[in-house]
């Protein structure tokens, strides 16, 4: 017998029954659930809907329950369609015909609507922790190579050269906005949906705010249509997690290049890094491929659900049964990627000798010729056009700026000095760029302490929240009667 059945009078075809069935994927929110309604009997029997006797015997069913679940022993139905009433099936099993009184006030609709929330905002923090891992070992290459040289590149030609630290750091403050996305995220999914019934709220004296402070929720939702029908707090994690998987991918793109032959910039760590089944001296960045390629599903789910709700009228529609495996598949996208990213960061080895040939074997300290001239009195237009006839020059005669003598300089222009060589050394180039941001070791290391300011602050703010947030099904069971 369904826990609906009473109103028909045929068997459900089975192939509706698998069709429908969402228990598959949404066991996960088994926690999640049974935390749910231990918070919503408690407040039941607080109000005097249910006798305290019976609450209590439903949350120690219910505790049975979850230990059974983690311990493995419990097999989920596809006749019970979800994890609501699978649950709900296996409560009857235990302790009887008292069961029935869990579901009171209640509905699926702001049932799942909470394990959805509760869900997403332990998982926001975690997945935070993860960014403040890759952060960190950002910050700790960055230190490192406070006295690296490399070419900052435009359009993938050598520009103008940077500090590795500078070049790294970028990715911090990337990350750092994907951390802010999340904590501004998880503002709005801290918000208690239940108590909303199915779509209009209920006719039972409940007390919506018992329910929040029980699962330390910072608010409710003022309406009860709203509440059922809204999906935006994944929908906005779904698109926080697609820039961050972009900034993953843009940095694997990165390492993929700088561990090639061709650029020999960096090295990955065997630990993490493959081999190939047929060529002996192959060693490829697999973790780093397969984070770009990941981030096509990760896209594909912000869509897909952007794409459900988009003609979903009012309140609950079974269609929403489809936010839950794309969050899923983001969340483990994330985890998956931000958990090797960290330690694949950490132990990567810089090959400084390849970075600095490059540097010297470019002309990217041609700006600061130009800005020389400039300097010297002359216009930048005018700058500009003598430098690219100069580059012009070397590219002729297969040399770069700093292989032409003073001489060769003056027949281009007679406000060159000999003060020219000193300007054009990379680590000049590099330490003359102070302005804020830049990439003179005086920003960078006034950068390194913005950094780790916002560090310590993401780090507080994850530590507060978890404990904000963590509620265990214990102190519902050590409640007195
Ligand atoms: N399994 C459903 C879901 O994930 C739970 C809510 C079902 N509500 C309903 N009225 N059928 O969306």
């Amino acid at each position: 017998m369904k826990l609906w059945g009473g109103r028909f009078k045929k068997e459900t075809n089975s192939l509706v029954e698998e069709y429908t069935a969402s228990i598959r994927f949404d066991q996960r929110l088994y926690h999640e659930d049974i935390l749910g309604s231990m918070a919503h009997v408690t407040m039941l029997s607080e109000c005097g809907i249910i006798p305290s006797a019976d609450a209590q015997s439903i949350k120690t069913g219910l505790a049975t329950i979850l230990t059974d679940i983690e311990s493995g022993t419990v097999t989920f139905s596809v006749r019970d369609e979800d994890i609501h009433m699978n649950i709900e099936r296996l409560l009857h099993e235990r302790i009887g015909a008292v069961a029935g009184k869990l579901h009171t006030g209640r509905s699926r609709n702001d049932q799942v609507a909470l394990d959805m929330h509760l869900y997403l905002r332990s998982q926001l923090v975690t997945l935070s922790d993860l960014i403040v891992a890759v952060q960190t070992a950002l910050l700790q290459q960055a230190k490192n190579s406070m006295d690296i040289i490399l070419p900052g590149y435009t359009h993938l030609q050598r520009a103008q050269p940077v500090l590795l630290a500078h070049h790294l750091l970028a990715y911090f403050w990337m990350f750092e906005r994907d951390l802010q996305r999340f904590q501004d995220t998880f503002r709005r999914t801290n918000i208690c949906p239940l108590g909303s019934g199915a779509l209009a709220g209920t006719t039972f004296p409940i007390k919506r705010e018992r329910v929040a402070e029980l699962l330390n929720f910072a608010g409710l939702y003022e309406n009860s249509m709203d509440a059922v029908s809204n999906r935006d707090c994944i929908v906005e994690f779904l698109s926080a997690a697609a820039l961050l998987i972009m900034h993953l991918s843009r940095m694997s793109e990165e390492l993929i290049l700088w561990s090639s032959t061709e650029f020999g910039f960096i090295e990955l760590d065997d630990a993490f890094t493959t081999g190939s089944s047929i060529m002996p001296q192959k060693k490829n960045p697999d973790v780093a491929e397969l984070v770009r390629g990941k981030t096509g599903r990760v896209y594909g789910n912000l869509l897909s659900l952007l794409t459900t709700l988009k003609g979903l009228p009012l309140a609950y529609n079974k269609d929403m049964q489809e936010d839950k495996e794309g969050m899923f598949d983001t969340v483990d996208t994330l985890t998956g990627a931000l958990a090797l990213f960290a330690p694949m960061l950490a132990t990567l080895t810089v090959n400084r000798d390849a970075m600095e040939q490059a540097v010297r074997e470019d002309f990217s300290n041609a700006t600061d010729l130009a800005d020389y001239l400039v300097n010297k009195g002359l216009p930048f237009r005018e700058a500009h056009e003598v430098i690219g006839t100069l580059v012009a020059h070397c590219l002729d005669r297969g040399c770069f700026l700093l292989d032409l003598s003073l001489a060769d300089y003056q027949k281009h222009s007679a406000l060159f000095e000999s003060d020219l060589f000193a300007a054009l050394k990379p680590e000049t180039v590099v330490a003359v760029r102070k302005s804020r941001g830049g990439t003179a070791g005086s920003a960078v290391k006034e950068q390194l302490g913005y950094a780790e300011k916002a560090l310590a602050s993401a780090s507080n703010w994850i530590e507060a929240t978890r404990v904000a947030i963590t509620v265990s099904t214990q102190s519902f069971l050590n409640e007195q009667l």
